[in-house]
């Protein structure tokens, strides 16, 4: 276990190494997958051979056209739904069904709202039940902090902001140390000006605590501005239509938006998803 600056334990992870020494934490081969529709008898083919790794320590952003499969992917690498073909690997075990090493994050919070800020970040530990109350209690007090919510740990969901409720969310993934967070559109319904905070945000917490992230978002300048690679979906049936590496400094600030570097990744990758949208006509309907 390593302790980081806020007292809080997590896994050690080699985060530190060279990229070139850093292990693979998350490893999707060939995988894909089809819906049945009921409505109209017929297989519905959502993934089509998705190959996308993940090393550990880093953060890659998945983007595509609205309804390609992107939430899909999340699911299946969260072992919620079954995949019809290929493999998926979370610290080379081959994933079948959920589990500890992964949490979620959803767009909307799942806050219970009887709940404290503090109990709500506990809850996973309680169903848990590996450690004592005390240890409990002190691990969610100082995931808390680690968000930066110290003083609201008594508070309510509804006496918090969207962008503070958010906050809360990532804490209660956190809790139970999973070595792989699943973020799906997680900031997409705060306003322009926190999701840009939370965004700044986000990179501290991964750095402080070392995850590995895969971050599902239709904000292009979001991907770019959290990644170290961008992988672009094509339309459904997905595949990777290209990983794009953000060859940006390692330590971001939002000014780096700025950059003429940034601006032309932008560029890149907008032209590809257009190129897709275009393809179904989903730019007609957007
Ligand atoms: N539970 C489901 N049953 C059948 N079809 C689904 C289900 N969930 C999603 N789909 C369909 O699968 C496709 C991909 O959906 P999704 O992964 O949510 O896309 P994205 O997150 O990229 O917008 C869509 O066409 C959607 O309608
Ligand atoms: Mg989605």
């Amino acid at each position: 276990m390593d302790q980081t600056q806020t007292g809080i334990a997590f896994e050690h992870n080699s985060a530190q190494q060279p990229a070139s020494a850093r292990s693979i934490k998350m490893a999707a081969r060939n995988v894909r997958l089809d819906y049945y529709n009921e409505r109209i008898g017929q297989l519905l083919n959502v993934l089509a051979g998705i190959d996308l790794s993940v090393h550990t320590g880093e953060l890659v952003s998945i983007v595509g056209p609205s309804g390609c499969g992107k939430s899909t992917f999340l699911t299946a690498v969260d072992g919620l739904i079954s995949i019809d073909d290929g493999e998926i690997r979370v610290d080379d075990q081959i994933i079948t069904k959920p589990g500890p090493d992964r949490a979620m994050v959803f767009q909307n919070d799942s806050l219970f709202p009887w709940r404290t800020v503090l109990q709500n970040v506990t809850y996973g530990l309680e169903l848990q039940q590996k450690m004592p109350r005390a240890q409990m209690l002190e691990r969610g007090r100082a995931l808390v902090e680690l968000v930066g919510l110290q003083g609201f740990g008594d508070h309510y969901p509804h006496e918090l902001s969207g962008g503070m409720r958010q906050r809360v969310n990532i804490a209660r993934a956190l809790a139970p140390d999973p070595q792989l967070l699943l973020l799906d559109e997680p900031f997409a319904a705060l306003d322009a000006q926190t999701r840009e905070f939370m965004q700044a945000e986000l990179l501290k917490i991964l750095e402080r605590t070392q995850k590995t992230a895969l971050f599902i978002t239709h904000q292009i300048d979001e991907a770019i501005f959290l990644s170290s690679r961008v992988a672009v979906f094509s339309a459904r049936p997905a595949r990777i239509k290209e990983i794009v590496s953000i060859d940006l400094p390692k330590q971001r600030t939002l000014a780096i938006k700025l950059d003429p570097r940034f601006r032309h990744l932008q560029d890149h990758i907008w032209r590809l998803i257009e190129e897709e949208s275009a393809q179904t006509g989903m730019h007609n309907h957007a």
